[in-house]
């Protein structure tokens, strides 16, 4: 079944080509007054996480990849437009989130710093252009600061297919043996999300078989190796362990509707958790996040699947505290922390955090500290003890996810909260302001 090969492009009239580097606003810190429910409708984007690693399969294929709720405005998606496009990939990203990518030729193969610092996923475009080009070099990554964050598991996985690795410079070069990659079985240590997208994408055009044991299982893998399959790839055993990729000469070009936001959807559900009222998500779903609505439903909350939304509720008093321990996918999102905490602030009682993902990902406590929240950190976990209040403060944060969560205390702290540093909020976050402010928040970017 091929019915994505004869789509044909989207109109030009709104059609924005990245050439080069989206200009700063300007405003670069968020005020946000607290103090008010939130009740109304917010339409959750696709998902980011998703995005970047279907933009990058675009390299796999000479044909054009026609990319539906596509979060056209993240930051992210911008940053890697311009390297895709320094690549040679012609890029036309809409407001109406729909995306077309067509990487005609590779016109280089070197992803440089100054391009890959500003984004950690941009490792990921090394497996397709080794896999349909046999050459790469790509910096070694920057992106969110959360501890070491090496790609040792990615490299490793490339010369099991033959690959030959250099470390030369702060990059790394790869080169594919001469007849192109070979199939291999792949056996990760521990889960990786990136390596298992990186590898799996490299497979589909390799000689044979690959197989990945101890793959990751996250719902925008399973998209991805949907877009793939859509492409002509030849894959199975997505959402499991054990991913069984079995490789083709040529892929082709394909139209995709990316998968919803389960964090931007999580994200939300902690402010009505915080703040109290009842929010319609829109175009999202229940099933991918278990993990967050079990221990939200424990604290106190009423959320329930109608249709393609979401409702999000409370209405009652006070959360109660609960526990929670991040994993891979099906567990707790690590993504997904920052917010939970917060929501715990101003819990009944305490609850207890352990993150078990990335080191240093507890950047967000000393800021909700100064806000007035009762949090104590042992190791790696995190025992929060509700507070009556927070209080707004002028605060910071280092990566995406700590950014939204000084938004979320922000919102139900007593004054105005100035958080500075809004860059990484607009890598992931698309029209956060003015999603926050449709259902009744006071939050506005200010100089
Ligand atoms: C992706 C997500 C990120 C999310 C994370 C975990 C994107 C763009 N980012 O990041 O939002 O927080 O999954 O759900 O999709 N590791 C190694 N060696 C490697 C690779 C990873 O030691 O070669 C370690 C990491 O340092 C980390 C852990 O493995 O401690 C998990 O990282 P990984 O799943 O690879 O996360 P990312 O793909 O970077």
């Amino acid at each position: 079944m091929m019915p994505n090969k004869k789509t044909p492009a989207p109109s030009t009239d709104t059609v924005e080509i990245i050439k080069s580097e989206v200009k700063p606003s300007g405003l670069e810190k968020m005020r946000v007054t607290g103090g008010n429910r939130l009740n109304g409708s917010i339409r959750i984007s696709g998902a980011k996480n998703a995005a970047l690693k279907h933009m990058c399969a675009s390299l796999l294929t000479d044909e054009p990849l026609h990319l539906e709720n596509m979060p056209t405005g993240l930051q992210d998606v911008r940053t890697l437009a311009e390297l895709l496009s320094h690549l040679g990939v012609t890029i036309a990203l809409r407001q109406d989130s729909v995306a077309t990518l067509h990487a005609g030729t590779i016109q280089s193969h070197v992803a440089p710093y100054d391009l890959v610092r500003k984004m950690r996923a941009s490792v990921i475009v090394l497996g397709p252009l080794l896999a349909r080009h046999g050459k790469a070099e790509v910096s070694l990554p920057g992106g969110c600061a959360l501890g070491a964050r090496p790609v040792d598991l990615h490299l490793k996985g490339f010369q099991s297919m033959g690959a030959t690795i250099e470390l030369d410079g702060g990059y790394i070069k790869a080169t594919a043996p001469k007849g192109g990659l070979m199939g291999a079985e792949i056996v990760f240590p521990f889960v990786s999300v990136g390596a298992t997208e990186n590898l799996m994408m490299a497979a589909t055009l390799a000689n044979g078989a690959t197989v990945l044991k101890n793959a990751a299982r996250e719902p925008e893998i399973v998209d991805q190796g949907e877009a793939l399959i859509k492409m002509g790839a030849k894959i199975t055993g997505l959402g499991t362990p054990e991913i069984r990729i079995e490789g083709v000469k040529k892929l082709h070009g394909a139209t995709h509707c990316v998968v919803p936001d389960r964090i931007e959807t999580g994200t939300y559900m902690c402010a009505v958790g915080l703040c109290g009222g009842e929010l319609r998500l829109q175009n999202t779903r229940t099933d991918f996040l278990s993990s967050l609505i079990a221990p939200l439903k424990e604290a106190g909350m009423d959320i329930r699947q109608e249709g393609d939304d979401v409702i999000v509720k409370r209405n009652g008093g006070k959360l109660k505290g609960v526990d929670i321990m991040t994993e891979a996918y099906p567990g707790f999102a690590t993504d997904l922390q920052a917010q939970f905490m917060t929501m715990l602030t101003l819990c009944d009682g305490a609850g207890m955090i352990s993150e078990t993902i990335f080191e240093n990902r507890f950047m967000h406590v000393p800021e909700l500290c100064r806000m007035g929240a009762n949090i104590s950190i042992k190791g790696n976990s995190a025992i929060i003890r509700g507070v009556e209040k927070l209080k707004g403060a002028e605060v910071m944060a280092t990566d995406l996810r700590a950014s939204v969560a000084m938004v979320l205390a922000g919102l139900v702290a007593e004054g105005d909260t100035i958080i500075n540093r809004i860059y990484h909020l607009d890598r992931g976050y698309e029209n956060i302001v003015e999603k926050l402010t449709a259902v009744g928040a006071k939050i506005e970017r200010v100089r």
